[in-house]
């Protein structure tokens, strides 16, 4: 689909929003090429800009540094046209993100419960500081009590899908209805 199909200001970009594993960074990918829009993962253009990966920016300067140049990207990113990013689990939650997400673009909650976050954060080859070396009941037991503090924030996306199975094909209806 042609991104002339996607109308006006506020869909210009669009931020993928939900908790760790929920799958913003592939389907922001395929997303963001079924549109014809450039995707940005945020994680990695902080990584970028840092010269750091994101454990070695919380270990050296602690997760408070981590939120401020969150922010700091996501500012720069509310200036740039036809983007698809995928923030990082957090970012909605800290510094009135999801407000200026919502001024800047269409917000979508990628939703899925503590369980299947679990198992897909516990086969996942990527390196979560605040997740790591938990055990498995550790693990869901930090996932529940982080989601029902983050739900209300994520919350307030414009749209709320269901990520069990989701493709980005719905996320093109869904943006196109
Ligand atoms: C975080 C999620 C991570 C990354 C950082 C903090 C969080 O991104 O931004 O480790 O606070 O939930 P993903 O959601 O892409 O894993």
């Amino acid at each position: 689909m042609d991104s002339s199909a996607l109308n006006g200001n506020l869909q210009s970009r669009i931020f993928l929003i939900g908790f760790m594993g929920s799958g913003k960074s592939t389907l922001g990918s395929h997303l963001a090429r079924k549109i014809g829009f450039e995707h940005v993962d945020m994680d990695h253009l902080i990584e970028e800009t840092a010269g750091m990966t994101i454990p070695g920016i919380f270990s050296e300067h602690g997760e408070a540094v981590f939120r401020k140049w969150e922010r700091d990207i996501l500012l720069e990113l509310c200036r740039q046209e036809k983007v698809v990013v995928s923030t990082g689990g957090g970012a909605p939650c800290h510094n009135d993100l999801i407000d200026i997400m919502n001024r800047n673009g269409t917000t979508i909650y990628i939703e899925l419960p503590p369980a299947v976050l679990k198992d897909r954060l516990l086969h996942s080859r990527t390196e979560r500081p605040l997740i790591k070396g938990k055990s498995e009941q550790e693990l869901l037991h930090y996932i529940t009590g982080k989601l029902k503090e983050r739900e209300p924030y994520y919350r307030r996306a414009r749209f709320i899908v269901d990520g069990t199975s989701l493709r980005a094909d719905e996320l093109v209806k869904l943006l196109a209805d």
